[in-house]
């Protein structure tokens, strides 16, 4: 069946971000809506910092069911929604928003996605010692969850007082194992040696600098996963360095994928076509590139 997009019925969903360009999410829901039938429609909507509460506002008075938030809003818009999700609450930044009849409440799929990627890999987190490289928001959202869901975490940084702060959090909020050190090569080397996934979430490798890496091509083994969060390229010199090694790897287009998945459950009630939106992010992402 073909939505036809054009009655009443209609409903509405969106991105709120800047800048914009390069939002695979449009494409991905797009996707989505259509082959489920559905008649809702996903739009980019490029808002500037100062637009926020206007634009949260706007979202009340059109009905717009669902907002994606993304950089540089998702801990802004915390504090203009009526209700928040648990998780959301902890970690202080939300991506996802749900308009239930002019009550909105907010949703961090950025970690539920990250496990979902993981999970459906086939990949528990309980009992595992992971490697985080990154302190920044991103990391906040993904220890968080790894850490509730039973991981031991070592988490290191450039900055080492950002990976502490972090680190003391996670033990405050979820009582787990969680260390900081440096991000240095002898510290790399010696966790990465009794380390069952390591997760880079730091922006290093992203286009236009696809060619960097945080962590030397010897140092990867088989039997550690490798989970790159950045999804531009979609394979990463760290993937590439990884994989060479013979060590499994998990692309940052999965959590991107699987977050939108998310917060599609979350809009529509029904079960995300997740191989539709991974080949539309695929598309889409190509479509980027030319
Ligand atoms: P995000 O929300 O994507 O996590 P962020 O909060 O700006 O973005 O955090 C970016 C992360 O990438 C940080 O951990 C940052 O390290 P610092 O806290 O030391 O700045 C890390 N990062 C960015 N560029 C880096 C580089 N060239 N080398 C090492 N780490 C880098």
């Amino acid at each position: 069946m073909k939505a036809r997009r054009n009655s009443g019925a209609l409903k509405l969903c969106g991105i709120i971000g800047y800048p914009l360009e390069f939002t695979l999410s449009p494409a991905m829901h797009n996707a989505a809506f259509e082959s489920l039938g559905l008649e809702y429609v996903y739009l980019p909507f490029k808002v500037k910092e100062e637009y926020l509460k206007k634009a949260i506002d706007g979202m009340r008075a059109l009905s717009i069911r669902g907002l994606n938030i993304t950089i540089p809003h998702k801990v802004a818009a915390l504090a203009l929604l009526d209700e928040l999700d648990p998780m959301a609450e902890k970690i202080g930044a939300v991506n996802t928003i749900v308009n239930s009849g002019g009550i909105l409440k907010g949703y961090n799929t950025d970690a539920g996605g990250f496990l979902k990627a993981l999970l459906d890999k086939g990949v528990e987190p309980r009992g595992k010692k992971i490697v985080m490289l990154g302190a920044g928001g991103a990391s906040r959202a993904i220890s968080f969850i790894l850490a509730e869901k039973g991981a031991s975490l070592v988490i290191l940084n450039r900055g080492l007082g950002r990976a502490q702060e972090l680190v003391g959090n996670i033990r405050e909020i979820f009582g787990s194992k969680a260390l900081a050190l440096g991000l240095t090569g002898e510290n790399l080397t010696e966790v990465l040696a009794g380390a069952d996934i390591l997760v880079n979430t730091a922006s290093v490798g992203m286009t236009p600098h696809a060619g960097e890496t945080l962590v030397p091509a010897e140092l990867f083994k088989s039997g550690l996963l490798v989970y790159d969060i950045v999804y531009s390229p979609i394979k990463t010199r760290l993937l590439k360095d990884a994989e060479a090694a013979g060590a499994e790897i998990i692309p940052g287009l999965e959590m991107l994928v699987w977050q939108g998945a998310s917060a599609f459950k979350l809009w529509t009630g029904q079960e995300a076509p997740v191989e539709v939106m991974r080949q539309a992010a695929i598309r889409e992402r190509a479509g980027d590139e030319n």
